[in-house]
Order: C-alpha cells, then structure tokens, then sequence
C-alpha cells in the first residue's frame, strides 16, 4: 500500500485518531442539540431532518465510516462522539468564524454570487481569510481521521478548498466533492477576488459532483479560463508542482433527491391523512389550497409569488372564499442582512395582502414563520392541491420532489420554476418563469383549473421519475464513479 503522509498540523480532536475508511464532512454534523422529552432524542443529540443523513448512513456503518461538521455551538469544543451508529468528529467554530467564515464569506460573499447576484455578493478579505482558516480546521480533521487509501466525500460551498487541502496533506485519499448549489457561469464567477484558489481547491477532488449538468460546464469553464487548465471531457490532467499529473478531476452531474420510502410511508399514515382533512377544515374548506414551503431566502421567490398572488386576488381571478395560500417560511440565516431585510419586505407583503383581502372568515394567505417536523410537512403536501415552487435560482428544491412523492392518489399540481435543478427531471410540472409574472399568474390559474386526468397524467410521469431516484441511488451513483479507476491519456 502507498505509504501515508501525515499533515504535520493535523492534530485538532484527539491525541490518538481512530482510522476510518469512510468519511464524510460537511458544514453542519447531521445532528442538532435536543432535550430529553424530545422525540428522538438520545444522549443530548439527535439526527436531523434531511435524505442526505438517512441515505449515507447505511455506508457509514458497513465501512467505519466518520461524519466530520459543526455541532452547532460556537466556541464549544466537543469530542468525537457516536450517535445512531454513526462516528461523529466535531469541528470547533468560533463565534468569530461563525460572523466571517459561516454569515460572512459562505452566506453573504458565495451564496449570493453563485445565486446569479439575486443580491449583491460583498467582498472582503476578513472573511476570505476566515473561509481559509475553517476549510484548514475541517481538512486537518479529515486528514487526522481518515484511514490509508480511504475515501472522502466533502459536502458543498462552504468546504470548496478542503479537496486541495487534503489532497496536499494525504495523496493517499480519494477525493470527491459535491456542490448543493448552483456553479455560476465564468462571466459571474469572475467578480471573485479568489476565483482561482477556489477553482484550484476544488479540482483537488477526484470526481467534483453538481445538480445540473449546466453546473458542471460552468465549472469546467471557469477552470479553462482562469487557471488555464485544459479540459477533455469534463475530466482535467491536474499537475503538482514539478509539472507531472497528480490526478485526473472530474465534474458531471449527479441531481440529489430524497428519501422517497420516508415521504412515501409517511403519505399513507391514517393519522397525517387525518391531520391533512384538518388542516383544510381549519381554512374553512376551500376550493384550493396553495402551498408554499421555503426557507426564507431571497432566492425562493416568495416576493414573486405574492404578488402574483396578489394581483390574481386584484383581478377577481382567486377569492379569499375559494382559495387560501399557505406559505411556510422557516427562519434561515438571520443574521446576515440581505436575510433581515427579506424579512421584512415578505412580513409587509403578507400584512398588506392580508388586510386588503381578508374577511372575517377568510385569510388571504397564512404566514407562518416556523419549522415543522416532517409528520407535519407531509400533513400540509397532501391537503394542498398546488404547489409553488418558484424559485429564482435553487440547486435543486427538494421541496418540489417531497410534495410529488407524498401525492399518492396521482393528484394536485406542481408548478416549478424552470431555474431550479429539479426542473431538469420533473419535465411534468408546470414550468414557468417566475420574473414573468404574467406568465406566473396564468401557469397559477392553470394549476388551480387543472383537470384531473391531465393532473393525473403529469403526476404519475412525475412520481415514476422521483421513485426510480431516489436518494440512495444518488449517493451509490456517486460513490461509484468516484471509486471508478480513470483511464490517463497522457502516461
Ligand atoms: O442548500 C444548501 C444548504 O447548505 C443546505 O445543505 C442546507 O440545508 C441549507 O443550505 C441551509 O443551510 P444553513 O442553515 O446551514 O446555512
């Protein structure tokens, strides 16, 4: 076997690493922080929601695998620990790293930029410093912990030069990386003052997965351009330092989805098909229930969607008597301005529609600013026959596969924005433009008058699609073409 170099500063958790063969490491460790009388709750911990958790664990436990993130706490230190069968290797944040490193470079300088500037991205060097700093904290715990020759599959925007990282300290490793979000063109990219170092960190990887196949040839575009690296099929020859290839990078698509036994056993569940009757009692009964589901971001839409709600309202088109929107927005990011002022503007929104339309029976549209447990999300899937997913940019949406995983009965309406991912394999929605609110208020209309056989047609094609791919099958797809050996045209 190889021999293995050690990254003399590695040393981050403990004195002496336990080796593992698989690891995973991404921002945030899949569990949060929990009190006893939680459901759930084990030890303090429990696993949060989320496809990526339940599709990767089975692998973590067959290969002593380790998941390497954040616990959630700033400037706590936590010693590796194990929850439900998984390894777990705390990284410690500083509130400092979280203000620079987490809301600043990760969540106000990359977010916005590779959201196609829906906000304006800031640039400042403190926080590129910060993202160095963590990115080094997260690649000396991987390098710490991984075994000779074990595999290791980074996670996303806030990691993107832990590949080159690990790759210098442990050759040994293969490497793969896979972006949740959107890769911006090169003409976008170019306004990062460190497009070449991120560029640079990424093509550490072995295989570099993203949602679209549009993500992966921006990428490899922004590689040609601004390292001048020559790209063949996707696939780039890497030099070190004295010249010779150190390996081959690849990018190509791999679109996430979700645990579609979860949605779907959930779906059938007597007790949330009971709780979706309720939900459509307690609005009064109407004709049509739209629903929305987002975090609150500016990259979602909601702006869009409520005022085409509301103009459809205007025109006479929807009554409050008829239809009801409900639009869940769970808190995300508060702290980072562009949030707070979204915040604002969606609540003035909401207000103004509200006391405009409202009677004293009927809500316009019912607001609620939470996060709720999977039960409910499902609960909420099933009473509502139109789903708005309107997004202005979105690596994938996994709310839009959830909402047509829980339609069971091959009923209800998916409208999608053609700028998220899963536009790219959900053909069957009705797909739209969400700038063109014209055309969003007619796609609108279009869903809520939709004829059942026609509904059914679109949803079934729908459902065949997601339940042939579910989360499981993207991460063996994407194990798989990591481990696959690359043929070296050039030795
Ligand atoms: O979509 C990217 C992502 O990082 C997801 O992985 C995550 O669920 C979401 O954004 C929210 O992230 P956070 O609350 O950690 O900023």
């Amino acid at each position: 076997m190889e021999a293995t170099k050690r990254a003399d500063h590695a040393v981050s958790n403990t004195a002496t690493a336990a080796e593992h063969d698989f690891m995973v490491v991404s921002n945030r460790l899949p569990v949060d922080r929990c009190t006893a009388e939680e459901s759930g709750c084990e030890d303090g911990w429990r696993r949060s929601p989320g496809g990526l958790v339940t599709a990767l664990a089975p692998m973590m436990t067959k290969t002593d695998g380790a998941w390497v993130g954040w616990h959630g706490a700033p400037d706590e230190t936590v010693e590796p620990f194990s929850h439900g069968g998984i390894d777990l290797v705390p990284v410690q944040l500083s509130t400092q790293d979280i203000e620079l490193f987490y809301e600043g470079f990760s969540n106000a300088t990359l977010w916005p930029l590779y959201h196609d500037v829906i906000a304006p991205p800031e640039f400042h060097r403190t926080w590129w410093d910060a993202y160095r700093r963590v990115n080094r904290r997260f690649a000396d715990a991987v390098a710490h912990h991984a075994a000779p020759g074990a595999t290791v599959w980074v996670q996303d925007y806030q990691l993107q030069l832990v590949p080159k990282m690990l790759r210098d300290a442990r050759p040994d490793l293969r490497i793969g990386f896979f972006n949740h979000i959107p890769f911006p063109p090169p003409e976008i990219f170019a306004q990062l003052p460190w497009r070449q170092a991120i560029i640079d960190g990424l093509l550490g990887a072995d295989l570099v997965g993203f949602q679209r196949s549009s993500d992966a040839g921006n990428f490899m575009r922004s590689a040609r351009r601004f390292l001048g690296a020559s790209v063949k099929q996707q696939q780039v020859h890497v030099k070190g330092g004295d010249g010779a290839t150190t390996h081959i990078a690849r990018a190509q698509a791999f679109p996430i989805s979700i645990d579609v036994q979860q949605i779907s056993e959930l779906a059938r569940r007597p007790e949330i098909i009971e709780r979706a009757r309720q939900i459509r009692r307690d609005l009064g009964n109407p004709k049509t229930i739209l629903l929305g589901v987002d975090r609150l971001d500016y990259t979602k839409g909601i702006r869009h969607r409520l005022k085409a709600y509301e103009e459809l309202l205007a025109d006479g088109k929807v009554t409050v008597e008829d239809a009801a929107l409900i639009q869940v927005a769970s808190p995300s990011r508060e702290r980072v301005e562009q949030y707070r002022l979204l915040r604002e503007e969606v609540e003035g929104t909401v207000g103004h529609i509200n006391g405009t339309y409202d009677t004293m029976q009927n809500t316009a549209v019912r607001y609620l600013h939470h996060s709720y447990p999977v039960e409910e999300m499902v609960a909420l899937y099933l009473a509502a026959d139109v789903m708005l997913v309107t997004a202005l940019r979105d690596g994938m949406n996994l709310v839009a596969k959830e909402y047509v995983t829980a339609r069971t009965n091959n009923d209800g309406a998916l409208v999608l924005s053609e700028f998220a991912g899963a536009a790219d394999q959900l053909k069957q929605a009705l797909l739209m433009n969400p700038h063109d609110i014209d055309g969003l208020k007619d796609t609108i209309m279009k869903a809520v008058n939709m004829q059942p056989a026609e509904a059914a047609r679109r949803m079934r094609a729908m459902r065949k699609q997601i339940l042939d791919h579910d989360v499981d099958r993207w991460s063996s797809e994407f194990l798989t073409a990591l481990n696959e050996k690359v043929i070296r045209d050039d030795t």
